[in-house]
């Protein structure tokens, strides 16, 4: 494990200690819910009895969403606390599922072909160069599998949701492959159940341009099968509020990627 990783692992930690909303186990969710969560894209139609790796994805959500639906899940993810929040969700539900601590790049301990589908929630950012993640992946995936991953839009990543100047967010970062932005956001606010906010220091995360995350895609085997842009559903939404923010610019991708075979 390098520096990143060990000082995001500790960062990590604190913020799910600290109840980061992506940390929040998904304890009374629903096979209905599960399906919504897992097969609201139109791409995945039923994984019971698939192999599914949930890479970065702690936290105990997309774990417990795929083992209601039937799947044998794997988790591998950094933080020892995201990866008890899985642990707390799959007894609570009755499921088995594999929990591993390591770091996505480092994919060695599964063989090859393993794994029909690999889902990668919002957690590429938070290591400096993409294709050890990628080329991995395509390792362990069976030809054929999907690999969902979700990124950071590069276009919004350098823009301060908070910084509303009463006509724009502004924007005015240089558009730089491989930048850490906690050097431009140095903390995460957690609102606690009291209304207060807990400030935590920011993993590092890193910008991945378009080209770089498409083309290394690419690069390693795996056909687009569809892209979706997040942003928070209301109408009318207040100027420079979250909701608005993410319908100026929508925060992140979600895509779908077949392997070739
Ligand atoms: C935003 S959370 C994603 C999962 C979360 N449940 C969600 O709802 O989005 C990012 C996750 O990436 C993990 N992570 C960060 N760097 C990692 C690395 N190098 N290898 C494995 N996991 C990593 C963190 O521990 C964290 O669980």
């Amino acid at each position: 494990m390098d520096a990143t990783s060990k000082i995001n692992r500790e960062r990590w930690n604190a913020l799910a200690q600290a109840n980061v909303e992506y940390s929040r186990p998904f304890l009374d969710f629903t096979v209905e819910n599960a399906a919504e969560h897992v097969y609201r894209h139109g791409i995945l139609k039923d994984v019971a009895g698939k192999q599914v790796l949930c890479l970065a994805s702690g936290g105990g959500q997309d774990s417990v969403a795929f083992g209601m639906l039937g799947a044998h899940v794997t988790v591998l993810d950094l933080s020892d606390v995201q990866l008890e929040r899985d642990r707390q969700a799959s007894d609570h539900h009755g499921l088995q599922t594999r929990l591993i601590q390591g770091d996505m790049r480092d994919l060695t301990i599964f063989p090859d072909n393993q794994f029909d589908i690999v889902w990668q929630i919002y957690s590429i950012n938070f290591v400096p160069s993409l294709d050890p993640v990628f080329s991995g992946v395509r390792r362990v995936l069976k030809p054929g599998g999907i690999y969902f991953l979700q990124f950071a839009n590069p276009f919004a990543i350098g823009i301060d949701d908070q910084k509303w100047n009463g006509n724009a967010f502004p924007l005015n970062s240089l558009y730089i492959e491989g930048e850490d932005m906690s050097g431009r956001f140095p903390n995460w606010d957690v609102e606690q159940p009291d209304g207060t906010r807990l400030v935590c220091a920011s993993p590092h995360e890193f910008r991945h341009t378009l080209g770089n995350v498409m083309n290394c895609m690419a690069g390693n085997g795996f056909i687009l099968l569809g892209l979706w842009e997040w942003m928070k559903e209301e109408d009318d939404p207040q100027p420079g509020s979250w909701a608005h923010y993410t319908q100026v610019i929508p925060p992140w991708f979600s895509t779908f990627w077949r392997l070739e075979k």
